[in-house]
């Protein structure tokens, strides 16, 4: 078939018997068929659309003219019959080749590339609390569940807060147990401040003046956070460690609700079953002074492990000494302008990595900062 036999009528194609009808039209369309196989896009369907069935002059409208209205009238029924049948299959091979190319992509994609949905995913690790907050969690929703708040200070202080208003002058014996690093900071872009006059803190003691500065009594917060003293790392030491300080001061506080409260806490926190005890002690913020313990947690307060020796958690004692606690010392009110004569109150400082190591029996503090993921995720 000459290229575009549409242009020209039947006879000037040759063609005067009706039995020479059909080849033509199935000469049309596999022409049509070929056209069709390489519109694989929607544009090209559409340039396909256009070109064959486009009403001024596609190929369908100039058959139409050409072999259908100018033919013979011996070759009319013929040429009429061939075209609906062409008409019929070019446009179901139109819809097979729409329906092709509209679920196109995923068809399109080589089976390698294509995404299996039904595949496990990507599991990524997630992290959790590391112990040390977790038991800071625990202990602040213990003091939190009997009126307290958290509150926080400074790591890097002044000698001032860390020692004298706590009532340690300079000189003071104390200062010896808690020597600690001294800091030449910039601060706001002016010049370095002297050395000696900023340290890290060596205690969460500092913050109970902060919050007495801000605040007038009823005063019951406590403090969570780090600390800081020149100790070399072994299995109980490290120049870094978590205290949670505790404080209440009002009108009217008695050493009863100072003992009930540290009970209240020792209970909840190591079980209902523990007993608590104090012994005198000594700090120069605290008058009276004491040392509370718990009975021993391992042994249950007998002194014998189970395996019938000596304990070797409270070496036989029965006893584990926990924190220092005290009255507040009538000489620490008067560098916070309260009234020493209206007002009394109670406080607390805690070796927060100790109490995770006896709850969790952890025997080395160096496992918490370490960041050994076997160690940490024993916690998780
Ligand atoms: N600040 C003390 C220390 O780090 C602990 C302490 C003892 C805090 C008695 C207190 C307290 O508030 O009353 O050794």
């Amino acid at each position: 078939m000459a290229e575009n036999s549409h242009e020209k009528t039947l006879s000037a194609l040759g063609i005067a018997q009706p039995d020479q009808v059909a080849p033509l039209f199935a000469e049309l369309l596999s022409k049509a068929n070929a056209a069709l196989q390489s519109a694989r896009s929607a544009e090209l369907f559409e340039q396909f659309r256009v070109q064959w069935l486009g009403r001024k002059s596609g190929v369908l409208t100039l058959v139409t003219d050409n072999w259908l209205k100018a033919a013979s009238k011996d070759l009319k029924p013929a040429v009429g019959q061939a075209l609906n049948k062409f008409k019929a299959e070019l446009e179901a091979a139109m819809e097979a080749q729409r329906a092709a190319i509209e679920s196109g992509p995923e068809s399109a994609v080589s089976a390698k590339d294509r995404v299996d949905l039904s595949l496990p995913g990507v599991v990524r690790p997630v992290g959790s609390r590391h112990l040390i907050r977790q038991v800071f969690q625990e202990i602040e929703d213990i003091f939190v569940s009997i009126g307290f708040s958290v509150v926080e200070g400074p790591e890097i202080e002044t000698p001032y807060y860390n020692f004298e208003a706590l009532n340690i002058p300079e000189f003071h014996p104390v200062r010896d147990d808690m020597d600690t690093f001294y800091v030449e900071a910039q601060l706001d872009g002016s010049a370095k401040t002297l050395p000696g006059s900023l340290l890290l803190r060596t205690h969460t003691s500092p913050v109970q003046i902060r919050t007495m500065e801000e605040r007038q009594p009823p005063v019951r917060v406590i403090v969570p956070g780090k600390v800081y003293r020149r100790d070399n790392p072994d299995a109980t030491h490290s120049f870094m460690f978590h205290q949670i300080e505790g404080l209440a001061v009002d009108h009217d506080i008695t050493f009863c609700d100072f003992t009930g409260t540290i009970e209240y806490f020792v209970k909840n926190f190591f079980g209902p079953g523990v007993k608590t005890r104090f012994r005198p002690s000594y700090f120069p913020f605290t008058e009276p002074s004491v040392e509370f313990d718990v009975s021993c947690i391992f042994c249950g307060g007998s002194g014998t492990a189970a395996s019938g020796q000596t304990c070797g958690k409270c070496k036989g004692a029965g006893w584990i000494e926990l924190f220092g606690a005290g009255m507040v010392d009538p000489a620490v009110y008067g560098f916070v302008n309260y009234d020493a004569k209206k007002v009394s109150g109670f406080a607390f400082g805690m070796g927060m990595d100790r109490l995770a190591m006896l709850k969790y029996g952890i025997d080395d503090i160096q496992a918490f900062f370490q960041n050994d993921v076997r160690f940490l995720k024993q916690f998780s």
